[in-house]
């Protein structure tokens, strides 16, 4: 495993539409496995492919540290509610803003296997699938914030 360098923003592959992943390659296995340690050691709860420059439908996500979540071809099934909230992303380091996302989501995804499955979420987890889903299409968080973007401590990015 290694750790990946992570995109910033104003790189254009950010704003590139990822493609559906068909088959696990080892290469694919290979990129999985450095998304996750890329993700912890940037203390973040999320990351999309697109982030380390590969235009895959490959996200993971770890909330609490303690739930990692692979997600293949991830597509948003419904959502509900609303909630208001500060939100960062590893793709622009040292800044938050604040973020309307739906409180609950319900995602269909696939495993390491190609196997589908569903994934609720509330809160912190409905605005990580919501936020890591967008870097999918080439969007970043930054396209809806409310409000300016402000400085935040490494630590508090997601
Ligand atoms: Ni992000």
């Amino acid at each position: 495993m290694a750790i990946r360098t992570v995109r910033e923003i104003g790189d254009p592959v950010l704003n590139k539409i990822s493609k559906e992943v068909k088959e696990i390659t080892p290469r694919v296995q290979d990129l999985i496995d450095d998304m996750f340690e890329t993700m912890y050691e940037s203390n973040g709860v999320g990351l999309a492919a697109v982030q380390v420059g590969v235009l895959k439908r490959i996200v993971v996500i770890d909330t609490t540290g303690e739930d990692p979540v692979l997600l293949i071809n991830p597509r948003i099934l419904e959502e509900s509610g609303e909630q208001e909230g500060n939100e960062a992303c590893l793709s622009v380091p040292g800044k938050a803003g604040s973020v309307k996302r739906p409180n609950y989501v319900k995602v269909e995804a696939q495993d390491e296997d190609l196997n589908t499955f569903i994934i609720e979420g509330e809160e912190l987890v409905a605005r990580a699938l919501c936020h890591e889903i967008e870097h999918l299409d080439g969007h970043l968080y930054v396209e809806r914030v409310e409000g300016p973007l402000f400085d935040v401590e490494p630590e508090e990015e997601d």
